[in-house]
């Protein structure tokens, strides 16, 4: 039955009703998502909020239109027309190409570059023909000579006003082609400024123990490159970016065009201002030393890289990130469920594991509220050091005399579940498997191996050591009642050859190996259904929206310490949600010999996933008390925690604490928590305004403690996002935390 329409007049009091709530609130269109406007030839990719415009120009070719806030009509749009030339610069060289071809007289970035069987070496991309279903548009485009095939396929998020490229490149032609460079697409601001403004680009860069910094810098002319050329994601750059109006936009306020480009492999984002100061972010495969041969009828595909735009700041760009990751990207059950509170050994106990040992931990674990046991490396084959070990994945019997059943039974009859650490990708050079097989890892032969932390890497894309490493894993789900693993990762490439097949074929490792970590990873999953891995490289070195379609949780860095991490979870949270930010509570003096209460470690820690990471046997009795009712708070909140939207209230990189706020998505609950790192010269912290909440709504205020200036029982929406609540944190390290709840 069709909906009847409503009378004009109620139809008219709604529209101006949803205008005046929130500018960011979202109006689910009856229009289909997708549309085609045949006269125009243009395409309308339409979310709740956004639209973005394609259209087929006079060249045939596909040119962006528009991307920003949803538009009201579609006779509003002009079809796409190619700009004017001039000396040295020609009409498709101007006009802002959705996925050019390196070929003819475009000097931009390209979106792709091959090289045919005859040596010919220009590409020229045209519109051919188009698909739409659903939510999803595939154009497909072809050469003007060869048959050689790109099919964009645009699926579109309405919910979260995000959509995702992805290109697949088809061979038709008789000879082999190399792709030599290939981008999942190109993201364009759709206007140029006026001149006395430039546009900036928020990034995450930093390195070990210092990962997901956030970098603003104007866009200058010329090319900003983000990448990594490590083989994985890297902690030194994270393919995430945003870009504002030149400082318009805010924590809260201001458009903001954004993406991320789900690869775990080496990647790039050319963020590129051209001289006509159109500004673009070409992102996918990186281009360095790639060289992907295409055999006849064969096929690549791109990565997804998502876009979204948002006219609510950095703030609620960051919560559509979250959202949809919590949504559509992560595996089903991470979607399904809170992540436990976890114990993981490391810090404790490092490699000197024993049965024993671990037991006694995860007693003192279990008291304190903890859900799941995990140990940490030191439990196989002569692992007694970073220098052994890596590749022989059996337990070491000096360790665990009747293997792992005896501490897992344990952990399980204290209420936990049991984790393992696993290396699966590396060797050590000083193991049975390379000594069995020394032509399994990355090398290329008569050239040194180039060893980092005492471990060379398997090449995961040769058939044979995929095998290897399944099976090995596998085995040790069969045997063990393992849920979980912390699946590590720890050293980049180098001298990435692949001997074994013909060097036409080798530059395929960037490709290969990536896509065999995921298949590996999903095959466990399904022999064995709730099993569930955190991805670990030395800490943040793997986390994108690529690895998150395959693991439900991060370990953020490998920087424990409270302070360093509060702006490590600042920047991670800028592109990925709090539910898979694993975050421990670790022993100090910490990092930097830095000293800092208990409480606020926990604090700290208890805005993501709550992981303890310290040595318990050294925990007083006091800390135990602290750290039980800390872990049964951290319960009580956990779901706005994971699932709520984050609203950023203080940063602690430009104030002297920070003050976080999540929010239930229905508004009837919410929690903030502040962590003060040094008052100075008396000063009070500011008040801060609550964000997101029912305006009407009163809501009963929980306070940990004494720390909230004003003790007010009860305050309404309106009072907490307009008065705000002011805390009294004081001298160093001292943080609160405050529940809402409502009650009316
Ligand atoms: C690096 C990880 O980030 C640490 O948490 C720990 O698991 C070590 N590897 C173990 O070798």
């Amino acid at each position: 039955m069709r909906p009847r329409p409503l009378p004009v007049r109620t139809a008219l009091l709604l529209a101006a009703v949803l205008q005046a709530a929130a500018s960011t609130a979202a109006v689910p269109s009856s229009r289909p998502t997708v549309r085609y406007l045949a006269d125009a030839r243009l395409f309308v990719l339409e979310t709740d909020r956004t639209s973005y415009v394609l259209g087929v120009n006079e060249q045939n070719e596909v040119q962006l239109v528009h991307w920003g806030a949803r538009l009201a009509r579609d006779s509003d749009l002009e079809p796409a027309h190619t700009r004017e030339g001039y000396a040295f610069e020609s009409p498709e060289g101007l006009s802002e190409n959705e996925y050019p071809g390196w070929g003819g007289l475009r000097f931009a970035e390209p979106c792709l570059k091959v090289s045919f069987a005859d040596g010919v070496r220009d590409l020229v991309l045209k519109y051919a023909s188009h698909e739409i279903q659903g939510d999803t548009l595939v154009l497909h485009l072809k050469d003007i000579g060869y048959d050689l095939g790109v099919d964009l396929t645009y699926r579109v998020f309405p919910g979260h006003d995000i959509l995702a490229k992805q290109a697949t490149i088809r061979n038709g032609t008789t000879g082999p082609v190399v792709v030599e460079s290939a981008a999942s697409g190109v993201f364009s601001m759709p206007f140029r400024l006026p001149d006395d403004r430039v546009y900036r680009l928020t990034h995450l860069a930093g390195r070990w123990a210092n990962e997901t910094q956030i970098v603003r810098e104007t866009i200058e002319p010329g090319k900003k490159v983000l990448e990594s050329r490590r083989g994985t994601t890297s902690h030194q750059a994270n393919p995430f970016f945003a870009i504002d109006e030149g400082g318009r936009a805010d924590e809260e306020h201001g458009r903001v065009w954004f993406g991320a480009l789900a690869w775990s492999g080496n990647w790039k984002l050319v963020v590129e201002r051209t001289p006509e100061n159109l500004v673009r972010v070409t992102g996918g495969f990186n281009d360095f030393d790639f060289g992907y041969r295409l055999a006849p009828g064969e096929r690549l595909t791109t990565p997804r890289f998502y876009g979204g735009f948002t006219s609510g700041g950095f703030g609620e760009a960051s919560r559509l990130l979250h959202r949809l990751e919590i949504e559509e990207i992560l595996p089903d059950r991470a979607a399904r469920r809170v992540r436990p509170v976890l114990y993981n050994s490391w810090e404790a106990t490092e490699f000197a594991v024993d049965e024993p040992g671990q037991k006694a931990l995860a007693e003192k674990a279990a008291r304190l509220g903890v859900e799941r046991f995990v140990m940490d490396d030191g439990w196989f084959g002569a692992r007694n050091h970073d220098r052994a070990g890596l590749g022989d994945w059996t337990v070491n019997p000096k360790k665990f005399p009747s293997g792992l059943k005896p501490l897992v039974d344990h952990v399980k009859s204290l209420g936990m579940d049991f984790g393992l650490w696993v290396e699966p990708e590396m060797v050590n050079p000083d193991s049975d498997l390379y000594r069995a097989h020394p032509d399994w890892v990355l090398h290329f032969p008569q050239r040194p191996r180039s060893e980092s932390r005492n471990q060379l890497i398997l090449n995961l894309a040769r058939k044979d050591v995929q095998e290897y490493v399944f099976a090995a894993l596998d085995r040790l789900l069969t045997e063990n009642e393992i849920r979980f693993f912390k699946w590590d990762m720890n050293r980049h490439f180098s001298e990435p050859g692949w001997p074994a097949v013909s060097p036409e074929e080798q530059k395929k490792v960037w490709v290969e190996y990536p896509r065999a970590v995921y298949a590996i990873m999903d095959r466990l999953k399904a022999r064995h259904p709730g099993v569930e891995i955190e991805s670990c490289s030395g800490g943040g070195g793997r986390v994108d929206l690529g690895m998150l379609e395959h693991v439900e949780e991060v370990w953020t860095s490998d920087n424990t310490e409270a302070f360093d991490r509060l702006r490590i979870q600042e920047g991670f949270t800028m592109a990925y949600t709090p539910k898979v930010m694993m975050a421990w509570v670790t022993d100090v003096p910490n990092m930097n010999g830095r000293v800092t209460p208990l409480r606020y470690r926990f604090l700290t820690a208890m805005q993501g996933s709550l992981g303890i990471g310290g040595n318990l046997s050294r925990w007083s009795e006091a800390d135990g008390k602290l750290a039980t009712d800390m872990v049964a708070y951290y319960k009580r909140v956990r779901p706005l925690v994971q699932e709520g939207s984050l609203h950023r209230l203080l940063s602690p990189t430009d104030d002297d604490a920070a003050v976080n706020e999540y929010v239930a998505r229905d508004g009837k609950e919410a929690v903030v928590f502040a962590c003060r790192h040094s008052q100075q010269y008396l000063h009070a912290l500011p008040t801060v305004r609550l964000r997101g909440l029912v305006a009407e709504a009163v809501y009963r205020i929980e306070r940990m403690d004494d720390r909230l200036v004003d003790k007010p029982q009860t305050l309404s929406g309106t009072a907490l996002m307009e008065r705000g609540l002011t805390f009294d944190l004081r001298g160093d390290f001292d943080a609160t935390s405050v529940r809402l709840e409502r009650v009316e």
